[in-house]
């Protein structure tokens, strides 16, 4: 049977700044916290640096013509924050006329730009000020954002303030794998509120002209022992720290009392002050979700030591399912779960699937053509999700895939390929992957196959 999508489904395709532009030192662009977190010894497999990444600031006609050639009517990309404002504070014109060559070339199109305010490039100068574990950090985004927006705001309607809050601050902050690269528990938690507080600042920025959300990387978490109530506290506290720290106060206007609770000793309250929630809480038009497996986890010894902080003692448990080649199990169930519980616990607004997708070890063949036959079937496998939980009365309205083309994988550099059109980063010829192509006749049918 064909599965078919709610008529004006946008399917698109995602990338962030950082992961594709390249062109690190150029026409004025400033560092970031990624710039100089790869330049570390050791921190990024193979000493990959995203300083050429996929060269995309400098192949933007190639990349447009990509996007008609795979039927996207989407297209969801980041505006690298040190590119468009300098280090003085102020507006860099030539960082942004780059975004304004992108969103035209993608109006010219027929493509919907949807843009994504920060995807993690701090920039350093802001960090040399204690960056998002400071207050101040949430004002210059605010001042960022109206940069951003008076620029672009006259022809971009789609603006999503954070992608994954919870990676800048727990990653960045606490696990110390990505930029800043911090250890530290205290910051970590500060930087959960005053990443939503920017949100919020941001938010208000924006005004009703245009609509705003916010991407949240979402997970069903369950215990390896539904009858142990030690892998049952675990879930709670990971779904407290990965879904609802997060989802709470941004739907609810409030944070969830278990989790102040855990995160009672590094002094998370302090830094809640009168009025951020009202502005944390204010209403959205849309909520970003980015899916890509779930959690299984044990509060006892053994399995992988997860890296939560304040959770010390949570540990993942491999439960036997195929795994990408991030070594992420695959649970396509679980997107149709996440999307669930957004309508039967959240109060209900518009949901567009902001990154789905998956790495393999993709073999081209002498053409640079990929038959990543696995990957087509993670995409349909998840889209069947997005499909059924439509079909349960969830607003999805759009689709993204992780990723339109491969790119810089963060800690794991160019190893990890999750595009659906294969780069050679050699010569950065961009070639469709046949995922890329089934994709693309999904796009212009509105319907999976039977
Ligand atoms: C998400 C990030 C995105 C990409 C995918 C694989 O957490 O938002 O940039 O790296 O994972």
């Amino acid at each position: 049977m064909t599965v078919a999508f709610p008529e004006g489904f946008l399917w698109g395709a995602a990338t962030a700044a950082y992961q594709v532009e390249g062109a690190a030192a150029e026409d004025g662009r400033c560092e970031s916290i990624w710039d100089v977190f790869s330049r570390q010894p050791g921190r990024i497999a193979n000493g990959d640096t995203g300083d050429v990444a996929a060269d995309h600031y400098h192949l933007l006609g190639a990349d447009l013509a990509l996007m008609s050639g795979l039927n996207l009517n989407a297209y969801r990309f980041s505006v690298s924050w040190p590119r468009i404002v300098d280090d003085d504070g102020a507006i860099n014109r030539k960082g942004l006329d780059f975004y304004e060559r992108l969103v035209d070339g993608l109006l010219e199109r027929g493509i919907r730009p949807f843009l994504t305010l920060y995807h993690w490039d701090l920039p350093q100068r802001l960090e040399n000020r204690g960056g998002w574990a400071d207050r101040d950090t949430a004002q210059h985004f605010a001042d960022y954002t109206q940069i951003a927006h008076e620029t672009l705001g006259d022809r971009v309607h789609d603006w999503t303030t954070l992608n994954e809050p919870y990676c800048a601050a727990l990653l960045g902050y606490g696990a110390g794998v990505h930029a800043p690269g911090r250890r530290e528990p205290r910051a970590a938690a500060a930087a959960v509120h005053h990443l939503l507080l920017a949100h919020g600042s941001a938010r208000s920025v924006i005004g009703d002209r245009n609509s705003v959300g916010i991407t949240l990387n979402l997970y069903p978490v369950d215990p390896a022992d539904p009858n142990d109530q030690v892998d049952v506290d675990a879930a709670r506290r990971v779904d407290g720290l990965q879904n609802r720290i997060f989802l709470d106060p941004v739907l609810r206007g409030a944070y969830p009392s278990d989790v102040l609770g855990d995160l009672e000793a590094l002094g998370f309250t302090d830094h809640i002050k009168p009025g951020d929630l009202e502005l944390i809480g204010a209403p959205l038009d849309t909520l970003g979700v980015n899916y890509y497996t779930g959690h299984h986890v044990t509060g006892r010894p053994g399995g992988h030591t997860a890296e939560w902080i304040g959770s010390e003692h949570v540990h993942a448990v491999p439960r036997g399912l195929p795994t990408t080649a991030m070594g992420w199990e695959e649970l396509p169930e679980g997107l149709f779960r996440v999307l669930n519980r957004l309508h039967t616990e959240y109060p209900r607004l518009p949901v567009h699937i902001t990154e789905n997708g998956a790495a393999y070890d993709d073999v081209p063949d002498a053409h640079g053509y990929v038959e990543d036959h696995a990957r087509r079937w993670y995409l349909e496998r998840h889209l069947r999700a997005v499909e059924t939980a439509i079909g349960a009365g969830v607003d999805v309205r759009g689709y993204f895939a992780w990723s339109l083309l491969d790119n810089f994988e963060w800690a794991e550099g160019y190893g990890k390929r999750f595009g659906v059109a294969h780069v050679d980063f050699d010569t950065f010829v961009r070639t469709p992957k046949l995922s890329g192509r089934w994709y693309a006749t999904v796009a212009r049918a509105n319907a999976l196959p039977e």
